[in-house]
């Protein structure tokens, strides 16, 4: 799995920077591959396209998810590049739980209600530096992922001529198509990949 945590903070070196090393460290030893990324809401976000899950989160100032990530569903192409990726959401704040869950989270969700979100956690202060706490999100996170790929995997049928075609790509680029192709079978409700589905599934990525 290759996973990017892209998130913001106003505070260098606060708490959600050290929280984002631990959850990189954590995910990094289920055996993921992990990247990070500081938000900015003017960013070109297509490099989202390379990962497979994209954690997402931020602490809550003044009522408002931190404004770089928020901003970056309005002012960027985030919101593209993250068209039916596999998403998980974090927030840090001192609120308590169910007014985070109510007030908050949802500023992200909202844009989000066409993905598969894997997990959301709402970490209060004491859980920012709790190992467990991270562990079980990511714990989370991985089962929610793998549960994902099985079931895509045992309810959609490449045809003869749909694998074909996909043993004709050039490798580095094989397994992209084949998870796009994936990935917009299942959304559009196909149970089968035909040669015309990669071609639509193609043609969205470009
Ligand atoms: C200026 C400021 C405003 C805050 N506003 C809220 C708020 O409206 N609701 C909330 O639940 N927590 C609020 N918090 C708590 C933060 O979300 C929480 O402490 C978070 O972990 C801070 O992350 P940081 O250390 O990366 O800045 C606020 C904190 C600060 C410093």
């Amino acid at each position: 799995m290759k996973a990017i945590i892209l998130y913001d903070t106003r505070s260098v070196g606060g708490s959600t920077d050290r929280f984002v090393d631990a959850l990189g460290k954590s995910l990094a030893e289920t055996g993921a591959y992990v990247e990070k990324g500081k938000c900015k809401a003017t960013a070109d976000y297509s490099f989202v396209q390379d990962f497979d899950v994209v954690i997402m989160g931020a602490p809550v100032y003044y009522l408002l998810v931190s404004s770089e990530l928020l901003g970056s569903f309005f002012q960027s192409n985030l919101k593209k590049y993250l068209r039916r990726k596999k998403v998980a959401l974090f927030l840090t704040c001192g609120s308590p739980e169910p007014m985070a869950y109510m007030m908050y989270l949802p500023q992200l969700k909202i844009q989000l209600i066409r993905n598969k979100i894997l997990a959301e956690k709402v970490f209060a202060p004491q859980e920012l530096s709790d190992k467990q706490a991270i562990d079980d999100y990511v714990d989370n996170i991985v089962q929610a992922y793998r549960k994902a790929l099985k079931t895509r995997n045992s309810t959609l049928v490449w045809t003869e001529d749909a694998q074909e075609l996909l043993a004709q790509i050039p490798l580095f680029f094989r397994n992209r198509i084949k998870i796009a192709a994936e990935e917009y079978a299942e959304e559009m409700g196909y149970r089968e990949i035909t040669v015309n589905v990669i071609d639509e599934a193609k043609a969205e990525l470009e």
